[in-house]
């Protein structure tokens, strides 16, 4: 009789083979940072979504718990626990996809930048990591501040000899989750009957809600389009102040970073038509990354789209923004280049 671990590996690797030999599509994610206050519904929902076959769950403290308490919803996914540094390469190895909401959140007062002096780290940390393990896999990098952490995540993965563009994704999701739901509520709309273009990047003013592109097509009052604007460019400010000190949004979003991820997992599965916005090496701008929707295919971003056309408000914010998304860009190459 072999030990008790031994047997649940082997029924594990005999689930996760009978799946792959049954032809069921079946991706290899891995979540970095799983046991904290977005990893924790994040890894659930994932274990929820069918076309998730293994999932690997890592972070520096929880992980066992978080994973054995994962690891008994009955839907398909294998979920792996990883604890600490020594284990990261193992959590990596073999990837198809890799989230990361990795690193501390803000608090009452706090900007999205005054996150970089721990987050840069931990990026860099764990990107090397990708780069060794798991090179070919998508990143959906969600740990702030996003306008620096993808361009950080960039130049490790170019020292490295690695960085593909198409698999490097900012994710910007929450945004456009939020601008559906407050443009809904003032159209008097199910927010699933709503689309918002948000573009630029994610923090204050370089989060640009198109409200001129928004479908169903609408038209809104100067009054509606300051509020509305203020209101999708803030609403991390509105959690970090209601949630006064605990932190920052974590429900609503792992309920954005599994509808990016699995966008990202159906055009790796080789869907068609699968569009979202999301921040990524572009050439819309003068600026090397930018948010925009994008089309996902079988190697990750296979189009940019450019912005359609802006009408004079959102020139002016695009200006805004494009001033403020250089500064952080260049912050977070320097970080890696200096
Ligand atoms: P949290 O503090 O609850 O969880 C972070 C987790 O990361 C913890 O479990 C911690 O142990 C882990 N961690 C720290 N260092 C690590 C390392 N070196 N390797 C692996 N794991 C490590 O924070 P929360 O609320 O989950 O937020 C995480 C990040 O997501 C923050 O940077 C936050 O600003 C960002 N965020 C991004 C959003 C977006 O729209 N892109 C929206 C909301 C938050």
């Amino acid at each position: 009789q072999p030990p008790k671990s031994q047997m649940e590996e082997g029924s594990v690797l005999r689930r996760a083979n009978c799946r792959a030999k049954g032809g069921a599509p079946g991706f290899r994610v891995a979540i970095l940072g799983a046991a904290g206050g977005i990893g924790q519904p994040l890894a659930m929902l994932m274990k929820m979504n069918p076309l998730v076959s293994v999932l690997h769950l890592y972070d520096v403290v929880n992980a066992p718990g978080v994973t054995a308490d994962i690891s008994h919803m009955d839907t398909g996914a294998v979920v792996r626990g990883f604890l600490g540094q020594q284990q990261l390469e193992a959590a990596l190895t073999g990837m198809d996809l890799v989230i990361i909401p990795a690193g501390v959140p803000r608090k009452p007062g706090m900007t999205r930048d005054d996150l970089f002096k721990i987050n840069a780290g931990i990026v860099k940390t764990l990107c090397e990591g990708i780069a060794k393990c798991c090179p070919r896999a998508i990143v959906n990098l969600i740990s702030n501040p996003v306008n620096s952490t993808v361009p950080i995540a960039a130049e490790v993965f170019k020292k490295a000899g690695t960085y593909d563009p198409k698999r490097l994704l900012g994710v910007t999701m929450l945004d456009v989750v939020r601008a559906n739901t407050f443009v809904a509520e003032v159209l008097g709309l199910d927010p699933r009957d709503v689309d918002v273009p948000v573009v630029g990047g994610h923090a204050g003013v370089t989060i640009l809600p198109l409200l001129s592109q928004v479908k169903p097509p609408s038209s809104f009052t100067q009054e509606e389009i300051n509020y509305l604007t203020d209101r999708i460019q803030n609403g991390g400010t509105e959690v970090v102040e209601a949630k006064a000190g605990a932190g920052s949004a974590t429900l609503s979003m792992a309920y954005a970073a599994v509808k990016f991820a699995d966008a990202c997992l159906r055009g790796l599965r080789g869907d068609a038509g699968v569009v979202e916005c999301a921040f990524v090496s572009s050439q819309v701008t003068e600026l090397p990354f930018f948010a925009t929707k994008v089309r996902l295919g079988r190697t990750g971003v296979e189009e940019v789209y450019s912005l359609g056309p802006l009408n004079e408000y959102e020139r002016i914010g695009l200006e805004k923004a494009k001033k403020e998304l250089a500064g952080s860009i260049e912050k977070g190459v320097s970080f890696i280049r200096s």
